[in-house]
């Protein structure tokens, strides 16, 4: 027996990826799923949530990244730290809480070693079964590394990867223009939505920039908002609104190409008349300027921003997806508002949020239901091709290299299958 008939390579999985189409076996495969965790998952920046979620020492929140669960922690010198929520002592998890504020620190609940809010090891009961001298600094909760962009929080589990910046590349400019809806107020979280939905994580991914769903799985959302935001989101046939690839799979697709960059405004277009009686409201405090800024925020920023692989910036809130089987994924859809904003306005946002998102709203609960089926239905045969080819007849090329079509073409999923292929290929 040779050596390579002893050990078998590992199958090649960019042979499942063309750039018109990708295996349905990607979304149904669990040895693909553990493979995506160690090369995805454990490998890339990760986006863990929002400043504001974390205001002041010893606020904090936990969740998971891939199966390694993690606490997000505010500490004493009010920086932002992700520790692995693991004991270090015989492994126990240390917190079950999903958020919370004003805490010193984790104690273990088994054998209560405990720890300060960045994580070193503070006390160890009855320790005369150890040495006087024992180095508490070498036990400490595993440290991810971690850094901001615009107020969102990433987490690496590699301490020496890349920086995000250099990660998020051109993605950079659309947070930026993202950020503009806090319309002069810095962004803050209102709350979040959390579901599970039986499906793989690419299946909502894709879904992130797909337009061409909209007005169709969205029909009843349509026929439930005034004519004016039905207008608004009336983009089949408006060539404004388009889909860019950008660097390292992310992606963004214009949906309301006039609220693409909230800070401009020529006063022409006409504030919504669901609006009116808010704006009455606002109208004594605040100059028309003002009013006019926050009202044209209200539904967040005109598109949806994909960063590879589980944040997406969707108009006026953030989601951060979690793939917790090969057919399951744990979904935060995170509601924004305004620090320090009038409350009304604020109070308006969380209406659209529900309106939408909620679960008695009226779109997740229709996209989570065709994921779902996406997912039934390719069990059907899993190496039938998942088509992408959407918009390759009128694809085209910005000067800055990304691939562009109509925000009802695929390319945002063809951005990020290349990405896919990229990591779930290279050798490290
Ligand atoms: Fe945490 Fe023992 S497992 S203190
Ligand atoms: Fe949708």
């Amino acid at each position: 027996m040779t050596a390579d008939a002893e050990y078998p390579t590992a199958p090649d999985r960019g042979a499942l990826v063309a750039d018109d189409q990708v295996a349905a076996q990607v979304y149904l495969d669990p040895d693909i799923y553990e493979e995506e965790l160690e090369r995805i998952f454990y490998r890339t920046w990760n986006c863990v949530g929002h400043e504001s979620e974390f205001p002041e020492p010893g606020s904090f929140k936990t969740l998971e990244i891939g199966r390694r669960p993690v606490i997000v922690s505010r500490d004493r010198k009010g920086r932002i730290n992700v520790l692995l929520n693991r004991c270090r002592h015989r492994g126990a998890l240390l917190c079950e809480k999903p958020s919370g504020a004003m805490t010193s620190g984790f104690t273990c609940p088994y054998h209560s070693w405990s720890y300060a809010l960045d994580g070193r090891l503070r006390g160890i009961p009855y320790p005369e079964g150890y040495p006087e001298d024992i180095d508490k600094s070498r036990l400490g909760l595993q440290r991810l590394r971690v850094e901001t962009y615009a107020g969102l929080v990433f987490a690496h589990f590699d301490e020496d990867a890349a920086p995000l910046h250099d990660y998020l590349g051109a993605a950079r400019g659309w947070i930026d223009l993202f950020m503009k809806q806090g319309a002069g107020y810095p962004l803050k979280v209102q709350g979040a939505f959390k579901f599970r939905h039986r499906a793989n994580w690419k299946i909502q991914l894709e879904n992130v920039t797909d337009g061409y769903h909209f007005p169709l799985v969205h029909r009843s959302w349509m026929a439930n908002v005034d004519a004016e935001t039905a207008e608004m989101l009336s983009f089949m046939k408006d060539p404004r609104a388009v889909t860019y690839g950008l660097d390292n799979g992310h992606s963004v697709g214009i949906f309301v190409p006039e609220h693409v960059d909230l800070g401009e405004d020529d006063g022409t277009e006409p504030l919504q008349e669901r609006f009116a009686s808010l704006v009455a409201d606002l109208a004594p405090d605040l100059p028309p300027r003002d009013v006019r800024r926050l009202v044209r925020s209200l539904h967040g920023a005109g598109f949806n921003l994909t960063i590879f692989p589980n944040l997406a910036l969707s108009m006026g809130f953030i989601r951060l997806l979690n793939p917790v089987a090969v057919d399951a994924t744990d979904n935060a859809h995170i509601a924004l508002g305004y620090e320090g904003g009038p409350e009304g306005a604020n109070r308006e946002r969380l209406r659209i949020h529900e309106h939408f998102q909620g679960p008695f709203g009226f779109g997740t609960p229709d996209d989570s239901d065709v994921w779902d089926r996406v997912q039934r239905g390719a069990v059907a045969d899993p190496g039938m091709a998942i088509l992408l080819d959407r918009g390759l007849n009128r694809e085209q090329t910005s000067d800055e290299g990304h691939p562009w079509s109509h925000i009802t073409d695929e390319t945002g999923m063809r951005t990020a299958y290349t990405m896919w292929k990229r990591l779930m290929t290279d050798v490290h």
